[in-house]
């Protein structure tokens, strides 16, 4: 971070995916926290109305679209003052590279937020991470080039924000293990045969989280805690072995750490990412913002199950995502990124999710220490494998 994050300074924060649900409400924390948090940079994709919108209230230094229909009307939009709308392929880089960028935000969905992602730590700037896909597509890389230019990654996602902070308790070598806690999606208890008809309009209601649609529906097939076993494995560089999932519907509980003495420390807070969001922005401070409180008078119970791995095989492909690595992820990713859109597209079943990841992962050329361009290429192989699937069926 440059000399004006230090603590109590006003931190300038750029936002990859600023129209989306996790840019919004990192829009929201800033509000809380004026004083402390500046938008400065702002980047949507499609959404060019809304961009436009927040750069007239948040007035940042620069926007971007990234879709060309969408940057083609913002550019006979007249800007805010003090605001410039970048176009063209450098633009995001041009942001997340900018001198005056404390802290980039990646809350880009899917595999799209690992070019954002990766100039913002070539860049060396503190990444408050959300686009989980990237640790899941290339972990071993982005953790190293992070720690060549000494960047900080700070987890966003609520359960790895809960580790981050549980961690704290102990020393890295005393971690026995975690334990990722998952709502269990809308879908939580019924059989394999219930879930054979479910519909998107179904799966996209989430009973404790609102969200995009894309990690929606990875929560719904459980996809969602498997990328984020992945994303554990590679942003805290435990073991598999040491990763375990829980199912905790209240999504109260955001993970457990077990130290080596038996003890565990868990973090508790209302389901609301505006607090993980926070968290990472103003690390390691704890401010007074607009978060969910507990209501402690309403409190009653919290409950727990096993993880059904039968109904929801995804669970289990990312476990082992996690302890094969290499080209596992990219592979997992792009399948389940082109599988999701055709299920919303209503062109595969909700059980052929997971079932189409599996066929692309079992006959992939699988190689243990990839480079990133193998890892991209390897992205949009596995979408090509899941389209030509469907057309085989069709
Ligand atoms: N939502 C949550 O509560 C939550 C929690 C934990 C982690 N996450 C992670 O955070 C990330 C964002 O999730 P979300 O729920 O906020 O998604 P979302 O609501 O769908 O928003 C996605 C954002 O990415 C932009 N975008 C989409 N495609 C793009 C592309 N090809 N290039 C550049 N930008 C693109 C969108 O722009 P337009 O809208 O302008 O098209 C939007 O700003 C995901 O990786 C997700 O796994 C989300």
């Amino acid at each position: 971070m440059n000399s004006s994050a230090a603590a109590g300074c006003t931190r300038r924060v750029a936002i990859l995916g600023s129209t989306g649900s996790i840019g919004t409400s990192c829009l929201k924390v800033i509000d809380h926290l004026p004083t402390r948090l500046q938008a400065w940079g702002l980047s949507a994709h499609s959404r060019w109305e809304e961009l436009l919108e927040q750069a007239c209230r948040y007035r940042p230094r620069y926007i971007t679209a990234t879709d060309p229909a969408a940057a083609q009307a913002l550019a006979l939009q007249k800007m805010p003052v003090g605001t410039q709308l970048l176009t063209g392929e450098d633009a995001i880089g041009t942001i997340v590279s900018d001198p005056d960028v404390d802290i980039v935000l990646t809350a880009i969905v899917g595999a799209a937020g690992l070019t954002g992602t990766w100039l913002a730590l070539q860049a060396g700037k503190t990444v408050a991470i959300a686009n989980k896909e990237t640790l899941v597509m290339a972990g071993p890389l982005v953790m190293e080039l992070a720690r060549q230019k000494n960047a900080k990654l700070l987890p966003v996602d609520s359960e790895h924000s809960a580790i981050l902070q549980a961690m704290q308790s102990g020393q890295p070598c005393e971690i026995e293990r975690i334990v990722l806690t998952a709502s269990g999606g809308p879908f939580r208890g019924r059989t394999r045969a219930e879930l054979a008809d479910i519909t998107p309009e179904q799966a996209l209601k989430h009973p404790t989280w609102n969200m995009g649609p894309k990690i929606t529906i990875d929560s719904a097939t459980l996809m969602n805690k498997a990328l984020e076993v992945i994303e554990a494995r590679w942003l805290f560089g435990l073991e598999p072995e040491k990763i375990q999932v829980i199912i905790h519907p209240e999504s109260i509980i955001h993970s457990f750490v077990e130290f080596t003495d038996g003890s565990i420390v868990a973090q508790l807070s209302p389901p609301d990412m505006c607090l993980p969001i926070q968290y990472a922005l103003t690390y390691p401070e704890r401010l007074s913002g607009g978060a969910k409180r507990m209501k402690w008078d309403e409190l009653r119970c919290w409950n727990f199950q096993q993880p059904d791995l039968e109904t929801f095989p995804a669970l289990a492909l990312g476990f082992e995502v996690a302890k094969r690595g290499g080209t596992c992820g990219a592979v997992l990713n792009g399948a389940n990124e082109a599988a999701v859109g055709a299920f919303l597209d209503r062109r595969i079943a909700f059980l052929d999710i997971p079932r189409v990841c599996r066929e692309v992962l079992d006959h992939h050329n699988y190689s243990e220490r990839p480079a990133l361009s193998e890892l991209i290429a390897l992205d949009r192989w596995s979408r090509q494998e899941v389209l030509r699937w469907i057309a085989t069926k069709e």
